[in-house]
């Protein structure tokens, strides 16, 4: 069966990261017969169309088996009204398509660590997956407005969480613990606001119906510190849409660039073929955009996931995840993570190196690194 997939490559670095996954994906490929369909999102979109996300672009990926989006945004429109903002088709892809739940991996790595501010020795084997809910909170929440007032100008957000869309990320948070560590942390702001504690409590209720697991609650502001002072304490840590935004590029540090972090964002429905849209969480770094410099691990590892939650093959997932690790730690390193500037490779070259590693069994030896750099 033709798996039919929708690329999205958006602005900025979008369409080199996007291009990148693509080809990674291709060549672990095989069998698997992948048909790609490409739409314009995004500011690409407000300048072609004049407007973020076409209806018929919507229904298009929704059509879709799945999604595999580069990034929306840049300065460009950065003084259009909220609604009418690139971002916007992001969030109307996000909350028309169901996909409530966000999955962003973050692991520590050796060649990551050269970078990070964080010491080795607290952050070395640090593997924490984030569960962020993605279609509630002050993301949708109505009302949202701004307006002018005889005293000056102010603006409303309403932030908005149903039970279910707190069981639902609590259900993908603990099944996935399963498979971990068996530990999740849920986050809020229980001790001052409505959302947070009404999610304390179904997360304590869903905790004593499923002891098989070990629930443990942290207050966000503190566990913005404890993710930093302690990481490896943390397996599978489930939260809500703004604080996950927040702490998942705090997280990145772990990892030694915001570059390297893949994202997945499922449906509540389980079975092992999901519908999902998958993206790097680094958005479009419009001021490297067009220059083939763009770190295209988290794009590639978004590929990653998509061949785990929407393909079923965590097979050629980990075919994936170990040649890229193997790249890294061969040295083979963009510039958000070489040591000097003259040592980086270029977006392509590090794609090429990848791909050259694949064919080759999946390790990359220096001949290989210099074959590839040269
Ligand atoms: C992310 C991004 C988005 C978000 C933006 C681009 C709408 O920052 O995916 O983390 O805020 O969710
Ligand atoms: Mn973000």
């Amino acid at each position: 069966m033709t798996f039919k997939l929708a690329v999205l490559p958006g602005d900025g670095v979008g369409p080199e990261v996007s291009r990148a996954a693509v080809r990674a994906l291709d060549s672990v490929a095989g069998t698997l017969e992948i048909e790609y369909a490409e739409y314009i999102v995004g500011g690409a979109a407000i300048d072609a169309y004049g407007t973020p996300l076409r209806d018929e672009d919507l229904e298009a990926c929704r059509a879709a088996d799945a999604i595999l989006l580069g990034a929306v945004g840049g300065p460009a429109w950065d003084d259009l009204p909220v609604e009418n903002r690139p971002e916007r088709a992001l969030l109307r892809l996000r909350s028309e398509l169901g996909l409530g739940i966000n999955l962003r991996p973050v692991r520590w790595t050796p060649a990551g660590a050269e970078r990070s501010p964080l010491k080795a020795e607290v952050a070395e084997g640090s593997d924490v997956a984030f569960v962020r809910e993605l279609t509630g909170g002050v993301y949708f929440g109505k009302p949202s407005f701004r307006r002018a007032t005889p005293a000056g100008r102010e603006a409303v957000d309403t932030a908005h969480y149903t039970e279910s869309q707190i069981v639902a990320v609590l259900d993908f948070a603990f099944s996935l613990a399963r498979s971990r560590r068996g530990h999740v942390t849920s986050v809020d702001k229980a001790n001052v606001i409505n959302t947070s504690r009404l999610w304390r409590e179904i997360a304590t209720e869903y905790g004593k119906a499923h002891k098989d697991v070990t629930l443990e609650h942290a207050l966000v502001d503190s566990f913005a510190m404890a993710v930093i002072q302690d990481p490896r304490h943390f397996d599978v840590v489930v939260t809500e849409n703004l604080f996950g935004d927040i702490l998942t590029d705090l997280a990145s540090v772990i990892a030694g660039s915001l570059g390297v972090l893949p994202s997945a964002s499922l449906r509540p429905d389980s079975g092992r073929r999901r519908f999902g849209l998958y993206e790097p969480i680094h958005g479009t770094a419009p001021t490297i955009a067009g220059q083939n410099i763009v770190n295209p691990v988290g794009a590639i590892l978004s590929a990653a996931l998509l061949l785990e939650w929407s393909l079923d093959r965590p097979d050629l997932a980990g075919t994936i995840r170990s040649a890229v690790e193997s790249v890294m730690a061969a040295g083979v390193l963009t510039a958000d993570l070489a040591a000097a500037s003259d040592a980086a490779v270029t977006t392509d070259q590090f794609v090429d190196a990848l791909i050259h590693t694949i064919e080759n069994g999946g390790t990359c030896g220096r001949r290989a690194v210099r074959h590839h750099v040269a």
